[in-house]
């Protein structure tokens, strides 16, 4: 059984690193993805760049349901997304490296120093037709661990990994000092 898979490394990402530093106030306007019940992030920040569609600005985290979390099978660009040209052009290159022609839900997200995301399964139509995939944006080195099966994987800055989000997984930040920034989106 695989769980885990390092795809291979981003070549541009101070490109990347820059788009975030100039937005980074997006991280306080988006705020429902750690506040609705349930939640496995609520030690995490979020730009989001593309979400279902059922999800606009006015949606508030008690109307945020694991349905909608994890069934919906439509997309949309938010508006965040023409801002991060770089980031763009990095998912389409995965993609196309890949062989994947849809992407799904597509976020940037900041985990607190110290911060986890507790275990979980995503489950759900979504989750089971999409491939999740990251890419370490920022991290002090040797901090952000992807835990799949109680496996610990460590996610250096620049890496493309995969894993089986099916499966029970965790995350942690184990920086005493600074985020750690993923890039996460979805695709098939
Ligand atoms: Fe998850």
């Amino acid at each position: 059984m695989i769980d885990f898979i390092k795809i291979g490394e981003v070549g541009n990402i101070p490109a990347l690193q820059f788009e975030v530093l100039k937005n980074q106030a997006l991280f306080d306007e988006f705020t429902i993805r750690q506040e609705y019940r349930g939640t496995a992030h609520g030690d995490t920040k979020t730009i989001p760049l593309r979400l279902g569609k059922s999800i606009t600005p006015e949606t508030k985290a008690e109307d945020l349901t694991p349905h909608i979390m994890l069934d919906e099978m439509e997309f949309e660009d938010w508006g965040n997304f023409d801002k991060f040209p770089a980031v763009r052009a990095t998912i389409s290159e995965i993609m196309d490296a890949m062989n994947l022609v849809e992407l799904g839900w597509a976020t940037i997200v900041s985990l607190k120093p110290g911060g986890k995301i507790e275990p979980h399964k995503d489950e759900g139509e979504y989750c089971a037709n999409f491939s999740r995939l990251h890419v370490c944006i920022y991290s002090e080195q040797d901090v952000s661990v992807i835990m799949v099966n109680r496996e610990p994987y460590l996610v250096k800055v620049g890496d493309i990994i995969t894993f089986d989000n099916k499966a029970e997984h965790s995350a942690g930040n184990r920086s005493k000092t600074h985020e750690r920034i993923h890039l996460i989106f979805d695709a098939r």
